[in-house]
């Protein structure tokens, strides 16, 4: 979490570290700051609490031309959101200053050593020791990026940051330790920039490289340069980054949030690309194994947190349906620390928009060291978890700048249907008029994504009807059941209504006490196999005198006049109906968060990448 942005070169810095910093803001934004310093106009650092914009209304005016700056968008770990605790941070005499993005575990006993000498501290931050132990090593004659690799020798943890010395005018120094946190430096014309992802340098530059754990950088408006911790030189490639940078911007749309909705049949259309009916085959790009290595697979594990663990739990149904392996879905947090039993041939799927959610790359990383063949399925490109696996499927859906995901879930439950239909080809499992089928069902998708958006009056005139409840239950089966959580997590994120999701077949064991006319229930009740099943609970519902708002099949009349609100989903092949499934359940949570007045693009508390545990 939190976004750090550096400019040096010749430029004035302020604007370019704010603008920087706004494209960052989904990463944290419970306070801002902002270090500038050149030769000519010394320090100037300031901090606000809130978004922003609060920080930009404070210095208007007041900035000063220098040409290098390093700021800081915050998503608080240690103290609350409060001036003294949003970033850079400080040394006591004001000469080093600091941005951090992750958590420094050992930092207390680190400020025990500054207190006992009667040093005061001016943040609850893990990060401002950072300065102090910087600023020591400086006073006794370090090089900065000397003093920098020290400093991350002594601070434990998984982090990047960025240091300057105000006695060294124009040099940025960075790091970055383990796992959390990326660092990406951009090659301009007499100028570099360092932020924490691509996003908030490409409209300066597409030159980029990325610092790996354990990699240190000196910048400076002329020079680049890299050690490792020993500070041995490094070598580093520049890659040019292909990155839609019209896509981040709003365009006609009140919110990202709508706007990612509205390009799923888009999204969709582009994971389609490796499709094609005759002779029915599925490419998938990014797919590393030979056809030996498939055959040779025993089972599947697929991690991911929040909605794209979600959309893992729909791929499992892919993979066990298509591919016939045994397939598991784990939330990487859990996966990580259960001493997990593992192979080479454990497939181990991946899924993170980000590519940089810690929990995820440490379970990445536990499946390296069992040796297990891994593929990540993400959406940005040179992303940490894309380095780890041995193969990258990219979502490509251009840059998701709502917290809250959408249009990066259907792609990835579309790549792994794809997945699924190559592993199940190759290992001979999967029937080629199946095959057929679910390729022409699936190049089907785009138009009933499209025609389910068409649903959104209907769903805001109900999202106006229900607004008003603070309490929600999501019901689902089979493919259903990752939509009703991830229905329940979407309203939760963007509305703070507390919802659940519930398997539909786990209602009677708890979740049924619960219902009386306070608690709507929404009901997602396809026609497949189990919807008679799903009809009897939602008359459970309904006898209890709980409201029922049921998502069914086209053409359904069976819950007419059983649910209260009934909406008819286009037609779509039952094993994709999840792709068509989740746009009401965005629409709705949507729709009544804006009812409510909140927050939607940057919900309290949540942050889009969370880099830390
Ligand atoms: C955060 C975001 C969610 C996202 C999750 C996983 O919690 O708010 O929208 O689903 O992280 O992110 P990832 O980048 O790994 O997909």
């Amino acid at each position: 979490m939190c976004g750090i942005v550096g400019y040096t070169g010749t430029r004035p810095a302020g604007p370019i570290v704010l603008e920087g910093l706004r494209r960052l803001e989904y990463r944290g934004y419970d306070s801002a700051g902002i270090a500038l310093f050149d030769r000519d106009h010394g320090l100037f650092v300031a901090r606000a609490t809130g978004k922003l914009d609060r920080l930009i209304q404070r210095v208007e005016g007041t900035l000063p031309p220098a040409v290098a700056g390093i700021g800081h968008t915050r998503w608080a770990t240690h103290g609350e959101p409060s001036d003294q605790n949003a970033h850079p941070h400080l040394d006591p005499s004001g000469r080093v200053a600091v941005v951090h993005n992750g958590i420094i575990e050992n930092y207390h006993a680190l400020r025990a050593r500054f207190l006992e000498r009667g040093a005061v501290f001016l943040s609850e931050t893990d990060t401002e020791v950072l300065a102090f132990l910087l600023a020591e090593r400086l006073e006794r004659g370090e090089d900065l990026l000397d003093a920098l690799r020290g400093v991350a020798g002594e601070a434990q943890g998984a982090y990047a940051l960025l240091a300057v010395d105000a006695e060294e005018p124009g040099r940025i120094v960075a790091a970055r330790v383990g796992n959390a946190g990326g660092i990406v430096i951009g090659l301009g014309d007499g100028e570099h920039l360092l932020a924490s992802d691509l996003g908030a340098l490409i409209p300066h530059t597409r030159r980029v490289t990325f610092l790996e754990p354990g990699e240190f950088a000196d910048v400076r408006a002329d020079g680049l340069a890299f050690v490792d911790a020993d500070g041995r030189t490094i070598e580093k490639t520049v890659a040019v980054q292909p990155y839609d940078v019209v896509a981040a911007a709003k365009g006609r749309f009140r919110h990202f949030m709508l706007k990612e909705i509205h390009e799923q049949p888009e999204t969709v259309q582009y994971a389609l690309h490796g499709y094609s009916p005759d002779p029915p085959r599925v490419v998938m790009d990014g797919l590393p194994f030979s056809d030996a290595e498939i055959r040779a697979l025993t089972r599947v594990v697929l991690i991911g947190m929040g909605t794209s663990m979600h959309a893992a739990m729909v791929g499992r149904h892919y993979i066990e349906r298509f591919a016939r392996i045994p397939a598991e879905v784990d939330n990487s947090a859990e996966f990580r620390y259960r001493g997990p039993v593992l192979d080479e041939h454990t497939l181990v799927i991946s899924i993170s928009q980000s590519g940089e959610t810690v929990d995820t790359l440490a379970g990445m990383e536990e499946a390296r060291r069992a040796g297990c063949p891994q593929v990540t399925i993400c959406n940005t490109p040179g992303a940490q978890a894309t380095r780890i696996a041995h193969g990258t499927v990219y979502m490509r859906t251009g840059p998701e700048i709502a917290v809250a995901s959408t249009k990066t879930m259907v792609a990835s439950m579309l790549l792994l249907h794809g997945i699924a239909l190559h592993l199940g080809r190759v290992r001979g499992t999967l029937d080629p008029s199946l095959a057929r089928q679910q390729i022409e069902a699936a190049l089907h998708v785009p138009a009933a994504v499209g025609a389910a958006l068409e649903l959104e009056p209907r769903l805001a005139e109900i999202a106006d009807r229900y607004s008003r409840y603070e309490d929600f239950l999501f019901l689902g089966r089979g493919l259903g059941y990752p939509l009703a959580l991830e229905g329940a997590l979407k309203l939760k994120e963007v509305s703070y209504i507390h919802a659940e999701g519930y398997a539909a077949g786990e209602m009677k064991h708890g979740p049924i006490a619960l219902i009386d006319e306070r608690m709507p229930t929404v009901a997602i009740a396809p026609h497949d196999e189990v919807f008679d099943k799903m009809l009897s609970n939602i008359e459970q519902v309904r006898a209890r005198h709980g409201s029922v708002i049921a998502f069914v099949s086209h053409g359904e009349r069976a819950v007419d006049g059983l649910a209260n609100e009934v909406v008819e989903l286009p037609a779509v092949d039952p094993a994709l109906f999840p792709l068509v499934g989740v746009v009401p359940m965005q629409l709705l949570a949507y729709h009544i968060a804006v009812q409510r007045g909140a927050d939607v693009d940057q919900p309290r508390n949540l942050a889009k990448t969370v880099t830390v545990e």
